[in-house]
């Protein structure tokens, strides 16, 4: 028996799983399944145009009835700076040389754009039941207008600080993403990795801090992870 329905409620689903966000990897078919299957599949739109978006998420209202997560960026979008760029590659010359690789070649520019008034327009004509984000929170009109659109909002924060941070912004949830994560971790308060501990540390620790539900993410691979992290009840509880 899970012991916390805080999660099903929340979200309305059948079974506390949410499906990882993952941009370049997951498109409709994916949401539709694991929200047919009673958890809450999660659509990634950041490296997604506005028309992609909205195709996918046609899709899957047409395909189901059940609640959906939509998940966009909050991050600064890079600034060019040279002197860092002369840095890094006079730190990393050794090795395009030892590789054989040309250390003049361009830096790729990132397509990972950050929510906007665009994307906040389809949330508010598509009414996902969940919006999430990474790297933060976006500015305070667009958070407004994501709650008016009756959304449930959640982030990911990879510390205690970025947790409590999110709770006192409103969100209603709050992704605990330990140092294990694939891809990448949504740092957003810090950029000191000697802050990043790994999710079983990071879970326990997280729900402490903060009364609103927490979810575990970070390798977490099968029942076995899931039973440690569903037993990180607050300290308060177990007293
Ligand atoms: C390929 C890949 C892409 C990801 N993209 C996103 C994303 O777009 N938004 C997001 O919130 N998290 C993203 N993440 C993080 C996942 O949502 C999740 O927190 C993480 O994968 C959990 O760790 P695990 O892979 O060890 O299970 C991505 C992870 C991977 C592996």
């Amino acid at each position: 028996m899970w012991p916390d329905n805080r999660i099903r409620d929340l979200f309305g689903i059948e079974v506390p799983i949410i499906q990882a966000p993952m941009a370049g990897s997951v498109l409709s078919d994916m949401v539709v399944a694991v929200s047919e299957a009673g958890g809450l599949g999660s659509l990634p739109c950041a490296l997604l145009s506005l028309e992609q978006a909205r195709k996918e998420l046609e899709t899957i209202r047409r395909k189901t009835a059940r609640p959906i997560n939509t998940n966009f960026f909050c991050h600064q979008p890079p600034r060019d700076d040279p002197a860092r760029e002369v840095g890094w590659r006079r730190r990393l010359e050794a090795y395009y040389i030892e590789l054989g690789l040309d250390s003049k070649t361009g830096v790729p520019s990132s397509s990972r754009a950050p929510f906007d008034n665009k994307m906040c327009d389809l949330v508010m004509e598509f009414h996902p039941e969940v919006v999430s984000f990474h790297f933060g929170l976006p500015d305070k009109n667009l958070l407004a207008r994501v709650r008016r659109a009756g959304a449930k909002i959640i982030s990911s924060a990879t510390c205690v600080d970025e947790a409590r941070w999110l709770e006192d912004q409103g969100c209603d949830s709050i992704v605990a993403q330990g140092y294990e994560a694939g891809g990448h971790r949504g740092m957003f308060l810090t950029e000191d990795v000697a802050t990043q501990v790994g999710t079983m540390a990071l879970v326990p620790q997280i729900v402490d801090a903060v009364k609103v539900p927490v979810i575990a993410a970070g390798g977490i691979a099968d029942a076995r992870g899931i039973a440690a992290c569903a037993s990180s009840k607050s300290r308060a509880s177990l007293k």
